[in-house]
């Protein structure tokens, strides 16, 4: 099929009647706002979205870019504008809808949030002596104490980093020591697939030798055995009983930083990404107001874990700042069958449902007809996120999950752009599967030619860029500007100035829509998550049998992309699979089930330039099952591509 006949899906004109964005000419003249007077685009809605303790003097600066300040002069909270100020109107809302993995349900009005977070800040401040800009980690499973937590940091103007409960004990310790937090706040751990699993074990190992964290905090979730630290670990249960249900907010700079989120680079070392207070807490609101469009009676569920961006903007941030009733789920889709969702569709009357397109691939694939026994007439709005959706994925949710009455929004975004930058809007943009569509009002994004930083034609690619500073951009890596300079602004300039390359590439079609076809470094998307190829070949290095690694993505049916590992032995072993468990382990030790590699070659070396560089090119191409037909003669031992192809393809 060419391109011109991909098929174009109209919005649903009964949504777009009510639509905050109603058509393309809505959607044009916003952008034209924000293209002719940037800065009067961004005062604008900030005036008007934001709750301010005093108000801003300055929209944006850019006089040390790529360093940028928005709504310079301004103080906010980022706890009172997604609590307080909804109190008057909305307090018997329901603000968190939490479901737990075995059908227990909680609802959490903002009133009751209000009580919990002042609560939890207080114990904080008080038992813990945690000040503005002190660093918490928090190590969470998927229930309301994480969001209570969350918001207990923004209160009090603690910057929080959230780990995710996938992650190791190793690399739980390495992200406490960049930060070089003073508390961790965690539970005992949780409930998935009917059974408890654990989290403070994984805690106890990350805190071993001496770091920089003085109290441990532990929510009593599945109340298993657990060991106590004395004089470290603190049960929640017994501190939170005497609090006070009040705690006045930390008074913020809009550039004050609000939380620090890791991620891979290309590097062995993640980045702590920084975002700060104004500007992440604006985009967070106008996404949900323009992108999922929830309206006051919503029920809006981002099925991500609060340790990944996502579901910091899109479960707790977005959703409480705009007012919404946000879902909260401690469990896996497909458990006790994979029709879990669409039950909690139809018990909860969900009118949004947000996931990424791994998640779509199981369901799809282990219960094909499973929306069909649930009424899930309450959708109105389908999003996906994280990586490319493949068009028969996208065809079912459209056509089962959605009855064909749903808008898909396929929501390109990373950690560091902080919600949403290119997206179709539900009521206003046509939408074309597997494409993210044109860039949300305000964001001025462009594939550019990373050699003459100009924007393509149409029907053209290079890289993804956004060319203008946005308010909830990445402000710094922790502890490392170099690294923030070099690893957003170093690749691609436009009119000889740097400008943010996003690290993926992308294609304008014929109407110049945008479609993202990939990242074109060092890092692979394994089922919606960011792993860096070199983050993984250091774990690998650790084992002792390894002289050298080079680690490439490879299609999977349902993750996306797998990793695959050809791997140089020191010497021979005796028993390949039990070196291939070996490394696996290390992988889990060093950073977590999430790195697996699905395929261990043993090679006899590795494809390198004669100046030593490994030509990762060929091994992605024989990882794919390609035929290598690039010129080979350059390469220090052109011999070993044949025998790697044999090993690998036969
Ligand atoms: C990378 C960012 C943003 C939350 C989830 C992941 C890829 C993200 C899409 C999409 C194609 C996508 C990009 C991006 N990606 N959304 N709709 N279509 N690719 O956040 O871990 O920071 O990863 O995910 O490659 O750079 P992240």
């Amino acid at each position: 099929m060419s391109e011109s006949k991909k098929p174009v899906f109209q919005p649903n004109p009964e949504f777009s009647k009510d639509a905050r964005i109603k058509n393309m000419s809505e959607y044009q003249a916003l952008q034209d706002e924000a293209i002719n007077d940037y800065e009067s685009f961004w005062s604008r809605f900030a005036k008007e979205k934001v709750d301010w303790i005093e108000p801003f003097t300055k929209t944006l600066d850019e006089s040390n870019f790529p360093f940028v300040k928005w709504f310079d002069g301004g103080k906010l909270n980022v706890s009172t504008q997604c609590i307080d100020r909804h109190l008057d109107t909305r307090g018997e809302k329901t603000a968190i809808l939490f479901e737990g993995d075995r059908g227990d349900i909680q609802k959490i009005t903002y009133n009751e949030l209000a009580k919990s977070v002042n609560k939890f800040a207080n114990l904080l401040k008080e038992d813990f002596g945690v000040k503005k800009g002190d660093r918490i980690v928090i190590y969470m499973p998927m229930i309301p104490e994480a969001a209570f937590a969350m918001l207990a940091c923004t209160r009090i103007g603690a910057i929080h980093s959230i780990v995710f409960g996938g992650f190791s004990a190793e690399a739980l310790k390495d992200r406490i020591i960049d930060a070089n937090a003073k508390v961790v706040i965690t539970a005992d751990g949780a409930f998935r697939k009917g059974k408890p699993y654990m989290l403070k074990p994984v805690v106890d190992t990350a805190l071993e030798g001496n770091t920089s964290v003085k109290n441990v905090l532990v929510i009593e979730r599945n109340k298993e055995e657990i060991t106590w630290v004395d004089g470290r670990d603190n049960s929640y249960a017994e501190l939170i009983k005497n609090k006070s249900d009040v705690c006045e907010a930390e008074v913020m700079d809009s550039e004050d930083p609000l939380f620090l989120l890791y991620t891979s680079g290309s590097t062995g070392k993640p980045k702590g990404v920084q975002h700060n207070t104004a500007g992440y807490i604006l985009w967070a609101q106008m996404t949900m107001e323009w992108v999922f469009d929830v309206k006051e009676e919503d029920v809006f569920w981002c099925t991500a874990d609060v340790g990944w961006i996502t579901g910091h903007t899109y479960i707790v941030y977005g959703p409480l700042a705009t007012g919404a009733t946000t879902v909260m789920f401690e469990g896996v889709p497909t458990y006790p069958d994979a029709g879990r969702p669409w039950k909690m569709v139809q018990e909860h009357k969900i009118t949004h449902f947000y996931t990424a397109p791994t998640a779509i691939r199981v369901l799809h694939k282990m219960g094909e007809d499973e929306p069909k026994k649930y009424d899930l007439s309450s959708l109105k709005v389908l999003g996906t996120v994280g990586e490319p959706i493949d068009p028969p994925a996208w065809k079912w949710y459209y056509e089962e999950v959605g009855n064909s009455k749903c808008a898909i929004v396929d929501t390109y975004w990373q950690t560091e752009t902080g919600g949403h930058v290119i997206s179709p809007l539900p009521g206003a943009t046509p939408i074309k599967p597997g494409c993210a569509t044109l860039p949300v009002p305000g964001i001025i994004a462009e594939i550019l030619d990373p050699i003459t930083g100009e924007k393509v034609g149409l029907g053209e690619s290079g890289y993804m860029c956004i060319t203008r500073p946005w308010p909830s951009m990445i402000r710094g890596v922790w502890g490392d500007e170099e690294r923030f300079v070099k690893a957003y602004f170093g690749d691609v300039k436009k009119d000889g100035k740097a400008v943010y390359f996003t690290g993926d590439g992308a294609k304008y079609d014929e109407d110049g829509y945008i479609t993202i076809t990939g990242r074109t470094d060092d890092v692979i998307n394994v089922s919606g998550h960011r792993m860096g190829t070199a983050e993984v070949e250091a774990a690998i290095n650790k084992d002792e049998n390894v002289a050298e690694v080079a680690v490439v993505g490879k299609p999977h049916e349902i993750k996306g992309e797998g990793i695959f590992a050809y791997i140089v032995l020191k010497s021979d072993v005796e028993d390949e699979d039990a070196e291939r468990k070996s490394i696996n382990n290390i992988i889990k030790k060093e950073i977590g089930n999430i790195a697996i590699c699905d395929d261990i070659i043993f090679a006899p070396g590795l494809p390198k330039t004669r100046s030593g560089k490994i030509m990762r090119r060929i091994l992605r191409s024989i990882a794919k099952g390609e035929k290598i037909t690039q010129d080979i003669s350059t390469l220090e031992d052109p011999s070993i591509v044949a025998k790697i192809e044999m090993m690998v393809n036969g």
